[in-house]
């Protein structure tokens, strides 16, 4: 059974799939991330004629806080799948694990894919993205 919070911020991504814009592949991502301080931003993915040009939900979601001051983070929650159809467990590409892992801490942020309030699978960055490269070994 799911935490009150955890239940809603998986309530929240499900709400940013309904808003995401996939009209080439029909396959719809909703994300909730949630700051260390508490505040949840939302994402969908963004898709675009020219194909390239897409934007994940969970990059979406990231670029919105960082680019409103926020850079710390707590965990996110992914929702997607292809319409009319039951939701996956949707893992993130590897550009968004690279993403987060500049913002993250490996070893405590969680990746929480979800189909349903009640049915969800959680990792952390670490497990999706083992012996990364990130900041530290430039700054
Ligand atoms: N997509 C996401 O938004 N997040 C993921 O974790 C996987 C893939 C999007 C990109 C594209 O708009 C569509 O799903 C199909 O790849």
């Amino acid at each position: 059974m799911a935490d009150k919070d955890l239940k809603k911020l998986i309530e929240k991504a499900l709400d940013m799939r309904e808003l995401s814009y996939a009209p080439y592949s029909h396959y719809r991502v909703g994300a909730a991330l949630e700051s260390e301080d508490g505040q949840i931003f939302g994402g969908c993915n963004v898709e675009n004629s020219s194909y390239g040009a897409a934007n994940c939900a969970e990059r979406t979601a990231f670029y919105k806080a960082v680019s409103e001051g926020i850079s710390r983070f707590r965990r996110i929650v992914i929702t997607g799948g292809t319409d009319n159809e039951e939701l996956q467990y949707c893992s993130p590409c590897g550009i968004c694990r690279q993403v987060m892992r500049e913002f993250c801490d490996p070893k405590t942020f969680e990746i929480i894919l979800a189909r349903t309030p009640d049915d969800y699978r959680i990792y952390t960055l670490e497990q999706l993205l083992p012996e990364s490269f990130g900041p530290e070994n430039l700054l």
